[in-house]
C-alpha cells in the first residue's frame, strides 16, 4: 500500500559570507545544509535536492545572484519539486521573486520553524503560541509587501467598507484573530500560574528538561517517568501533558517537566511567542540541559541552547541549576566513548547516559536528588492526640512522606524540610522533633 502523497522538496541553505560573524558562531555550511534537511523531513517533505548556495553580496530582490537564480530553477525543474526551502531568512519581496523564477513555493527558515511547532504543539496553549507567531509573521509579511499586494490585487477594496483596500482588509482581519487569540492565551496562562500556586504549596521541586531539537528529550522524559510515574497522584491530575511527578531513589518527588526544543537562529519573535512555555523553565529548580553527544554538531548546539537560556535572562548564578545530559551515549565509537567519560568526570554536574539503553539514568537520578536534598532532612515528630493543629502545620510547610496512629493516640510523622522550615518546626514541636540519618528517611 502506498503512503500519503509528499511533497516533493529542494532544500537550500543559503551560506552568507557577507557577514562577519554569523549568529550561528562556526558551523560548517555542510552541518547547517543536513540540520535544515533533518528539519524539513520532520513535516513530511520527500528531498529530491540539496544545494548550498554561497552568497557574497546578498541582492534585495532576490538575496542570491541571478546566475544562482537561474542554476536553482533549472535544478527544480528537472527534479520536479514543488516546494524550495530555502535556510535563510527572506524578506517577503525576495520569497515572492524566488517563487516566481524557480516556479515553486518557498519557505524560509521562520515558515519552516513555525510549521514544525505547529505540528509538535500539543497542549493548548502551545497551539495558540504557534498560531500567535504566524500570524504575526503573515502580518509582518502584509505590511512590508504593501506595494506588491496592493498593484496584483487591482487596489479595489471589494471585500472591505468603502475605501478600504483588500490589503487593509487582510491586516484588520488578522489584527482581529490576533486580539482574539492572546485574549485566549492570556486566560491559558492564568489557569497555568494558578497551578504553578497550587503547586508552590506542594513542595515538590520542578526539573524541567530542554535540549535542542533531536537530541533526546521526549525519549529521556518517557524513561524517567515510565520507570515510576504516580498515576493516582490526584493533585496533579490536571497538569499539562508534559508533565509528570516521579520519585527519586530516595523517595523524594519531583515534577518532570518538558518544555519546547530549541533550534539554531530561533528567531527573536518566537521566542517571545513562547515565552509563557520558557517560564517555566525560568520557575524551575533544576534544569537539564539534554546533548546529543553523538552528533557532530553537538558543541555548537549546546551553544545556540545556552544562548536562548541567557536571553530568557537564566543568568550565571541560576546556571548552577543546570545539570547537562550527555545522551546517546549508545552511539559513541569506543574511543570516543571512554574520551567523554573521563570529561564529563572532570566536569560537575555533568551525566554521560543512554536514554534509550537506560544506561547513566541512574546516576542522574542520584544527581538531581544530591543537588536538591543538599539543604533538606527528613525528620520525625512525634505529635500528641491534643495537638490538633499539628498535622495541618506541617503539610502547609513541608512533604509529609508518612502517617502512622499508634495506640497511645500519638501520630508519628515523618516529613521533608529545609533547613529554615526545620528552625521554626524545632521551635514548635521542641523535643517531640528529631532528624533522622538518611537511612532511616526512607526506610518505614
Ligand atoms: P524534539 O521534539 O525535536 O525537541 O526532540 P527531542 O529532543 O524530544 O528528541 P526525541 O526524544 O524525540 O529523540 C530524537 C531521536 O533520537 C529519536 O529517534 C530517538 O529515538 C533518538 N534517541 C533519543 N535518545 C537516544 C539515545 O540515547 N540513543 C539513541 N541511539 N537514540 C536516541
Amino acid at each position: 500500500m502506498e503512503g500519503p502523497e509528499l511533497t516533493r522538496a529542494v532544500v537550500l541553505h543559503v551560506d552568507r559570507r557577507d557577514r562577519g560573524a554569523p549568529p550561528v558562531s562556526d558551523r560548517a555550511a555542510a552541518a547547517r545544509l543536513e540540520e535544515a534537511v533533518g528539519l524539513a523531513q520532520a513535516i513530511d517533505l520527500e528531498i529530491t535536492d540539496q544545494i548550498i548556495a554561497p552568497v557574497n553580496a546578498p541582492r534585495p530582490s532576490t538575496l542570491l545572484g541571478s546566475g544562482k537564480v537561474e542554476e536553482i530553477a533549472e535544478r527544480v525543474k528537472e527534479k520536479d519539486a514543488e516546494l524550495v526551502v530555502v535556510n535563510a531568512q527572506l524578506s517577503p519581496i525576495q520569497q515572492r521573486n524566488l517563487e516566481k523564477a524557480w516556479g515553486a513555493k518557498v519557505l524560509d527558515r521562520t515558515g519552516l520553524i513555525l510549521e514544525i511547532f505547529g505540528r509538535r504543539a500539543s497542549t493548548r496553549e502551545g497551539t495558540l503560541q504557534v498560531e500567535l507567531a504566524h500570524l504575526q509573521y503573515q502580518k509582518s509579511r502584509l505590511v512590508r509587501s504593501w506595494t506588491h499586494l496592493e498593484r496584483q490585487r487591482g487596489g479595489f477594496g471589494f471585500l472591505g467598507g468603502p475605501g478600504e483596500s483588500q490589503l487593509e482588509a487582510d491586516r484588520r482581519l488578522i489584527q482581529e484573530r490576533i486580539t482574539r487569540i492572546e485574549k485566549q492565551l492570556e486566560s491559558v496562562v492564568k489557569t497555568r500560574a494558578l497551578h504553578r500556586k497550587g503547586r508552590a504549596r506542594v513542595p515538590y521541586p520542578v526539573v524541567a528538561l530542554v535540549g535542542y531539537t533531536n537530541a533526546g528529550k521526549s525519549t529521556l522524559f518517557n524513561r524517567l517517568s515510565g520507570a515510576s510515574v504516580l498515576a493516582k497522584d490526584l493533585l496533579f491530575a490536571t497538569l499539562d501533558p508534559t508533565m509528570r511527578v516521579i520519585q527519586l531513589p530516595h523517595g523524594r518527588k519531583i515534577i518532570l517537566s518538558d518544555t519546547v526544543g530549541f533550534i539554531s537562529d530561533l528567531p527573536t519573535s518566537l521566542i517571545a511567542a513562547f515565552r509563557a512555555t520558557l517560564e517555566e523553565v525560568l520557575a524551575a529548580d533544576i534544569i537539564l540541559h539534554v546533548r546529543d553527544v553523538a552528533h557532530a554538531d553537538s558543541e555548537a548546539q549546546a551553544q545556540d541552547v545556552n544562548r536562548v537560556l541567557g536571553e530568557l535572562g537564566i543568568d550565571e548564578v541560576r546556571r548552577g541549576t543546570i545539570i547537562e545530559v550527555w545522551n546517546k551515549l549508545d552511539l559513541l565509537p569506543q574511543d570516543e566513548r571512554a574520551a567523554r567519560e573521563a570529561q564529563a568526570l572532570r566536569k560537575a554536574g555533568t551525566v554521560l547516559l543512554s536514554a534509550v539503553t537506560g544506561e547513566g539514568v541512574g546516576p542522574l537520578l542520584e544527581l538531581i536528588e544530591g543537588r536538591l536534598g543538599a539543604e533538606d532532612h527528613v525528620y520525625e515528630i512525634f505529635l500528641d492526640p491534643a495537638d490538633g493543629q499539628g498535622q495541618a502545620w506541617l503539610h502547609d510547610r513541608g512533604e509529609v512522606l508518612s502517617r502512622k496512629s499508634y495506640a497511645d493516640g500519638r501520630t508519628r510523622i515523618k516529613v521533608r524540610l529545609t533547613e529554615d522550615k526545620a528552625g521554626q518546626a524545632q521551635a514548635r514541636f521542641g523535643r517531640a522533633i528529631k532528624m533522622l540519618s538518611p537511612a532511616k528517611a526512607v526506610a518505614e
